[in-house]
């Protein structure tokens, strides 16, 4: 088990690079099963995630080779279809049953980890791939924890999705690539991850087309992808985590090489609580020269609005901010663990069903804590910089699951009091 002992109090002042993006790296070493020949992803952040998705590669075949950022996958070999217990990976097991099924016709897979923050089932993974002819004599066991397919035929299909889940989108999405004849997808998920996707599959020569203003997207099935390099877009979450930091903490910041334009929703709200936000190309500078203000009512949503992901700090900013708010998570059940940890650190905030309604305290004192979470972890460090005294937090390899390197950023950003 891993820890930090944060000593609070610190304004920022520095810069670093945002690491490439953890949500899209997933589903795109999961493509991997799709190809014939080696390809490179750039960019790939070296978090635990990563490496569980890697470990899923190798158990199936694969040959995976790690170089720092910068990954190389050679799927010839795979020839096995089994994920089993206890080899990683997060939520992204769930993610290689379709190019599983579409270019084996079988499949076997341990229900997906990841955080516990809702209940999160599979069922609309499990819709599509029946729609596309996986065996209606599935073997599901009886809590849905291991998926076992057959598809004697992978057939092109139209899919209506009830909710917008990045997921579903994204596994019918790699269901789609190589089967036979036309999917449509319907209600697809709006996350810029699912564009990128669809771009490093397009690159290697799948046809997917988007069309908003139809509310789907298109995929002409294709024989075969081609071997190519593809570069991993910036991680928007580590961005938007890193400026609430600066308002929390006060200061000044600059961040290269981050998704300015997925971050139109953060800048926004976040320019509420004062701090003053310069976006230009791939650079966003925050400076926050006053105490933080309340940002008044914030409701989670799907993309663009505000991301359910960068909710956890939110909710750390505004324990501290001046003034009352409400904030209200639309995409997960029960992902307010981190208010119950910052209450212990002073913090006055209530939580009703979904609704965290939050008085603003002057300061938060800092004491011993576990991370919850991934993205709870984030924030209750982040509550930490910003609190009085020195206090560890343990477990803190659960924040590894999706930030490369948050102390080195951390001090690149010129906060002083990290022991590790
Ligand atoms: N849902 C279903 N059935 C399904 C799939 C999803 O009911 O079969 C529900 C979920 O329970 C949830 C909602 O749909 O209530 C949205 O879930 P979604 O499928 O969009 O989430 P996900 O694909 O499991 C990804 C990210 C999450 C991020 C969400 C929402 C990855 C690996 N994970 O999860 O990221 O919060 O989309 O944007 O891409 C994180 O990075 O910390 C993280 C949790």
């Amino acid at each position: 088990m891993s820890n930090i002992a944060v000593t609070g109090g610190d304004t920022l002042d520095g810069r670093t690079i945002i690491q490439g993006s953890k949500n899209l790296a997933i589903p795109c070493l999961a493509a991997m099963v799709l190809f014939d020949d080696m390809i490179t992803l750039q960019n790939v952040p070296d978090i635990s995630d990563v490496r569980g998705s890697l470990d899923i590669l190798r158990l199936l075949g694969a040959e995976a080779v790690q170089s720092g950022n910068t990954i190389t996958i050679n799927p010839k070999s795979i020839n096995s279809y089994t994920i089993c217990d206890g080899c990683g990976g997060g939520r992204s097991s769930v993610l290689y049953c379709g190019p599983l099924l579409a270019k084996f016709g079988k499949c076997s897979c341990v229900s997906p980890g990841g955080c516990k923050i809702g209940k999160r089932p599979t069922d609309l993974h499990q819709m599509i791939f029946k729609a596309f002819g996986a065996d209606s004599e599935c073997q599901e066991n009886e809590n849905n924890s291991n998926l076992s397919y057959f598809a004697h035929e992978w057939k092109g299909c139209r899919i209506e999705l009830p909710i917008r889940s990045v997921g579903a989108t994204e596994s019918a999405v790699l269901s789609a690539v190589l089967a036979e004849g036309t999917t449509e997808i319907y209600g697809y998920a709006r996350e810029p991850e699912i564009l990128h996707l669809c771009n490093f599959l397009n690159n290697a020569g799948a046809d997917i087309e988007f069309k908003p203003e139809c509310d789907k997207i298109t995929i002409n099935g294709v024989q075969k992808l081609n071997p190519c390099t593809y570069r991993l877009a910036a991680d928007r979450i580590v961005a938007g985590t890193y400026m609430i930091y600066c308002c929390m903490c006060g200061g000044h910041i600059k961040l290269e090489e981050a998704p300015v334009c997925e971050l139109e929703s953060v800048i926004d709200i976040l320019k509420r609580s004062g701090a003053v936000i310069s976006a230009e190309d791939n650079s966003i500078e925050v400076f926050m020269n006053r105490h933080p203000v309340s940002v008044g009512v914030v409701e989670t949503d799907y993309y663009p609005g505000f991301p359910t992901d960068l909710q956890s700090m939110l909710l750390a900013l505004e324990a501290i901010s001046e003034g009352d708010s409400i904030i209200v998570e639309n995409i997960f059940e029960s992902r307010f663990e981190t208010a119950y940890l910052l209450n212990r650190m002073g913090a006055a905030i209530e939580i009703e069903g979904n609704t965290a309604y939050v008085k603003g305290v002057s300061g938060l004192t800092n004491c011993n804590l576990s991370v919850p979470d991934l993205r709870g972890g984030a924030a209750v460090l982040g509550a930490m910089l910003k609190g009085l005294g020195r206090a560890v937090l343990d477990s803190t390899e659960i924040i590894e699951r999706g930030y490369e390197d948050i102390t080195g950023d951390l001090k690149r950003l010129g906060f002083t009091g990290l022991e590790e």
